[in-house]
Order: C-alpha cells, then structure tokens, then sequence
C-alpha cells in the first residue's frame, strides 16, 4: 500500500516523502515539475510527472499502487503573484483540488492531508491564533485555499472522507541530513533571502518597514523548520489511520521572531553583516502572525525537534551552499 503525495518533489513535499520513508511508509509522488525538481525523488519513491486535475492518470496512480492515501501538496504558494494571477491560483489550489478529491471519492480513497496555510486567517488582531480564529483571507492564495478545505468540509460530511488541514506558519530551514531544501532560485521568503545573502548570491537585504506596532517595529512571525512540519504530516496520517474523523491544525511552534531577530540570528551564526537596510513595507504583510500551537501537540501528539532559530538558520545556509555548489556557482 503507498501514500501519494502531490507535490512531492517541491520544497515540503520532498522534505514530507524522506520523513513517510524514514518511518516505514511507501510514498509515490505525482508532480507537473512546474516548481519541483525530479532530482528531489529519492530511490524507492516512484515519481510520475503529471497534473493532479487529470483524473485517468490519478485513477492509474491508485491502481499501480494500491494508494489508499493522499497527502496533497501541489499548488501554487507565492502571495504577490496571486494577486496579479488569481485565476491561476483558483485554478491550481481550489479547481484542480477539487478534481483530485473528486477522483478520490469515486475510488475510495479515505484519507486525505491538505496543505493549507496561516493566509486563510488574513490579518487577525488577536495573537496568538487558534483555530477558531475567524477566517478572512486577504489574498487569492488564502482564499484559493481556504475554499479546498471548505470542500473538504463539505466533503467529509457527505462521504466516508476524512482529511486533515494543516495551516503553515513561516517554513524554513532545510533537511538536516542535507538530502532536501528550498531549491527555487527567484526567493521571496525572509530567511531563504538571508541564505542567498551569505552565499554571495545578493549584496544585501531589505526590511520591509520597521514602523509596525511589534516591539521593534518589524513583522513578526512564527518560523517551523520544514522537518517538524514534514514530521506533522507523519503524525497527521497516523492520527487518521488512528480514529475516525477529520482535523484541522495550525503547524507553527507557538513563538514569534521580528525579522531584525531573524537577521540577528544570521549574523550571529555566520559571523557576517547581511548589509539589510529598512525598506518601505511590502502590501499584504499582517504585523504579526504567532499559531498557538497547543492543538497540534494535542491532537496529534507532535513534539518539535528543531525549535531552534539559529538551528532552523543554520540548515538553510547549508543547504544554500550545497545548491549552490552543485549548480557550478550559478543560482539555478
Ligand atoms: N521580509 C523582509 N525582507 C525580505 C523578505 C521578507 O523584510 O527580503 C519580511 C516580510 O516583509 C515579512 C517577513 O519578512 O514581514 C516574513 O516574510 P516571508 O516572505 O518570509 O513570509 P510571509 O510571512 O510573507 O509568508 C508566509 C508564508 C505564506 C503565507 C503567509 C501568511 O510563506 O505561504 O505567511 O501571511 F501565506
């Protein structure tokens, strides 16, 4: 019996398909390598290229491989660019979602994993957020996915389907093995930007706005490194195999870090100056975004491993050196 993961050879996904493999399962990976790499495919995880909206090759997948399973990662993650493409983030995250879930019903597939995100809680006011925060997504992305676990509500009710949503906070860091990372070269996210800084891949940084009401003025966030996230999909899976019913959790570790703390963290691990001078805000950024975590302990009995922001800093400098040094020195 095999897992599939959509998306698995994009930067969580890989990390999630070594963390199933680690732990016994038999993951196999459908990906249109639009952002993913086929590298990213370790030995043993069979990768088909292809569109998770095209249900004959889905409904193939499950047959070839008795999957009984889904973890579903594939979609578009990129805030700014959701708000100049949003038909193409209806598209990708919620239309060709609802393909994949339809194709699962009509074959029996149970279980379900969603990749969601802590966009769907939009700019709350109250810090830190549980999950019974209001839901008022601010961009297409938030809202591309809040609809997909709207879906699944309305689906799980309907059918035998349970599922779990799972909202990121701030992912970061890399495999500590060394084995998977964020590997696209056009960055937007605070702490891969750092990395690109340290391998002389930029000049310097920006610090979009330091006149927010957060204690010195910059955004605050909550920063999980990528295994502990990929370990909550292990666990999520388990909890589903475990009982009946569905859940939804935020995955963060329950603690903030301004982005001076997080450029603080960098230099004080490599020793360098990131030469980061305060920029104007960039649109759409919450001053703070904190998970209370105290759901996913509970409901899924995760403890992280990596809470550690030098630690979480540290794995993605070595992993930005080693892809650097495999491209020839050039960034992609
Ligand atoms: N930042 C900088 N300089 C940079 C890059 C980022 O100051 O060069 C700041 C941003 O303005 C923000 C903070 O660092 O205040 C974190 O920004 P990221 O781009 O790393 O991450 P976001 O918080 O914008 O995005 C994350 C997830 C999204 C999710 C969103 C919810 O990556 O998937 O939170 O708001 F939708």
């Amino acid at each position: 019996m095999s897992v599939l993961v959509t998306g698995g050879v994009g930067y969580i996904g890989s990390n999630t398909v070594l963390a199933l493999m680690d732990s016994g399962e038999t993951p196999v990976i459908v990906d249109d390598l639009s952002t993913g790499f086929k590298d990213f495919a370790p030995a043993g995880a069979p990768l088909i290229q292809g569109d998770i909206g095209d249900p004959d090759l889905i409904r193939s997948v499950f047959e070839t491989y008795d999957v009984k399973e889904v973890i579903h990662f594939a979609g578009s993650i990129v805030v700014p660019e959701s708000v100049e493409k949003p038909l193409d983030y209806y598209l990708n995250n919620t239309v060709k979602s609802r393909k994949l879930i339809e194709t699962c019903v009509a074959a029996g597939v149970k279980k379900f994993i969603f990749s969601s995100t802590a966009a769907v809680y939009g700019n709350p006011t109250r810090t830190p957020i549980d999950e019974a925060t209001r839901l008022h997504p601010i961009s297409p992305y938030g809202r591309s996915k809040l609809m997909t676990e709207w879906m699944l509500e309305d689906v799980a009710a309907a059918h035998d389907f349970d599922h779990a949503v799972l909202r990121y906070f701030n992912v970061a860091g890399a495999d500590p093995k060394g084995r998977a990372g964020q590997a696209l070269p056009a960055a937007t996210h605070l702490i891969k930007i750092a990395a690109q800084v340290v391998v002389g891949l930029r000049d310097g940084m920006s610090i979009f706005g330091d006149d927010y009401p957060t204690p010195d003025g910059t955004c605050v966030r909550d920063y999980i490194h990528v295994t502990d996230l990929a370990e909550a999909h292990v666990a999520a899976l388990r909890r589903l195999r475990a009982q009946p019913g569905s859940i939804t959790v935020n995955c963060g570790y329950g603690r903030g870090f301004s982005v001076r703390e997080v450029i603080a963290a960098v230099e004080r691990v490599t020793g360098m100056d990131l030469r980061a001078q305060v920029a104007p805000r960039r649109a759409g950024d919450p001053p703070q975004l904190v998970a209370d975590s105290a759901a996913i302990r509970s409901e899924l009995g995760w403890t992280p491993s990596y809470d550690n922001l030098d630690f979480i800093v540290r794995t993605a400098i070595d992993w930005e050196r080693s892809l650097l040094a495999a491209r020839g020195g050039s960034p992609s």
